[in-house]
């Protein structure tokens, strides 16, 4: 088979490094790819929003199956597009896809069919904004409607703070047509944790579980990011935890959304607060979470390959998946300034030292080739992944991992994967 998977970051390295391991695969092509996917990978110069130019692509090199990492493409349509026009595609419609493009229609359909989440109200009035806020009181949490790269959450510490991110928003000057509404909610406190499946519309797989690292420094203080590291399983997510998850998210969820008229076929992945054994929502997104992709990836015995095809023939019947018993851990080195302006273009040293060691892998997400050497070119820049006997072991490995690798201004987490020690 031919397989081309699009996007450009670690999410896709992982998928892509997965993919090479099947024996089903002849080709992978990855769009537009980085240096750590062009090891495995033919990578084509498209970025993911040319839908048109990826679509002559995966004509022109008699694609079998195509497979979207990102949001963006999927809000765009791409999904739709390709199956128009005959072709396989791993990934939810746009129609799907809005419950992560719009907060206001995930939130809605939260409520609409019963699913627990914080109390919200969507504005795109700052007046009636603010009296949301002054009844609430704070912290208080405030999300542009549409995507805004995993930036648009600001939580307020004042209401001061929360009218101002209000203001931005509304006015277009924080995040642009993204933030002409905005959701919110009440400020909610427990342990995250990042629930994953993959479904048919129908069908629900569980992946295993995981937990990202949303803020930028250590103990969770600082801004948040995309993600700074993750881990898998994640002991928050106790057998009783993802009974309640299942039962009262992720299948009212994919049940609500085919009532709907929106089948959601892909992986569907939910942001879970945890606390005193109650579970409640703060999002939806229509696609693996990067970096939580990249542990659960090592994880998974299973080949990936029939696994995307079934979602994409819509018939997930049959399929079970296999997991190593062990733990993964994935450690993100960033540029210095992440997640604000960041520095780029500073060579990368040590990946050879890294490569050398067993049980851990580099995937790469903000990289560039320059010269025969490999430089920074994104906010988070790389993900180092490690398998281990248990959490604590994988911890130790990848961080084993991030002290082969160095440039000027990195920066990373300590504590990644700490908090599962805790529990164990
Ligand atoms: P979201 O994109 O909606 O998941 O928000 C990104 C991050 O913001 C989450 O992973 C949480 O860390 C934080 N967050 C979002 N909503 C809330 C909330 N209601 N209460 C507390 N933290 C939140
Ligand atoms: N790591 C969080 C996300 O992918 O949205």
């Amino acid at each position: 088979m031919n397989i081309l998977v699009i996007g450009g970051g670690g999410r896709e390295h992982a998928l892509v490094w997965k993919i090479a391991q099947s024996p089903l695969v002849k080709t992978i092509y990855c769009a537009p790819g980085n240096p750590g996917t062009a090891t495995l990978a033919e990578n084509v110069a498209i970025s993911v929003d040319q839908l048109d130019k990826l679509l002559a692509f995966a004509y022109e090199n008699k694609i079998d199956l195509t497979v979207v990492g990102p949001e963006q493409p999927l809000s765009l349509g791409i999904v739709d597009l390709f199956k128009a026009h005959g072709l396989k595609v791993f990934g939810p419609s746009k129609d799907a896809a809005l419950i992560e493009g719009s907060k206001a229609f995930s939130k809605d359909l939260m409520h609409k069919y019963g699913i627990p989440t914080a109390a919200y109200g969507v504005f795109s009035d700052l007046e009636e904004a603010k009296t949301f806020i002054d009844r609430t009181g704070a912290p208080i949490v405030v999300k542009a409607d549409g995507l805004a790269a995993g930036k648009g959450v600001i939580i307020a510490e004042t209401r001061v703070e929360a009218i101002n991110a209000v203001r931005d928003m509304l006015s277009g000057n924080s995040f642009g047509s993204a933030g002409s509404r905005v959701v919110i909610e009440e400020f909610l406190t427990g342990e995250e944790a990042s629930f994953l499946v993959i479904t048919d519309g129908k069908n629900i797989i569980p992946l295993a579980s995981a937990q990202d690292h949303k803020a930028i420094f250590d103990g969770d203080q600082g801004p948040n990011t995309g993600g700074m590291g993750a881990y898998s399983p994640a002991p928050v997510v106790t057998p009783a935890i993802h009974e309640i998850a299942m039962r009262r998210v992720l299948q009212p969820a994919i049940d609500g959304m085919a009532a709907e008229g929106r089948t959601y076929c892909g992986v569907l992945y939910a942001g879970l607060m945890v606390r005193d054994g109650e579970v409640k929502t703060l999002e939806f997104n229509a696609r693996f979470g990067d970096p939580e992709c990249q542990p659960l990836l090592m994880r998974l015995k299973s080949d990936i390959v029939p696994i995307l095809l079934a979602v994409a023939d819509g018939d997930l019947s049959g399929i079970e998946l296999e997991w190593h018993d062990k733990a993964a851990v994935c450690v993100v080195m960033a540029a210095e300034g992440y997640p604000g302006e960041y520095r780029k273009g500073d060579e990368i040293i040590g990946l050879d030292q890294a490569a050398k060691l067993d049980d851990v892998y580099v995937f790469h997400a903000g990289t560039m080739t320059k010269e025969a050497a490999c430089v920074t070119n994104g906010g988070r820049v790389l993900g180092v992944t490690a398998l281990g006997a248990t959490v604590k072991d994988a911890i130790s490995e990848a961080y084993r991992g991030v002290g082969c690798i160095t440039w000027s201004g990195v920066q990373y987490r300590t504590d990644i994967g700490r908090k599962a020690l805790g529990r164990s």
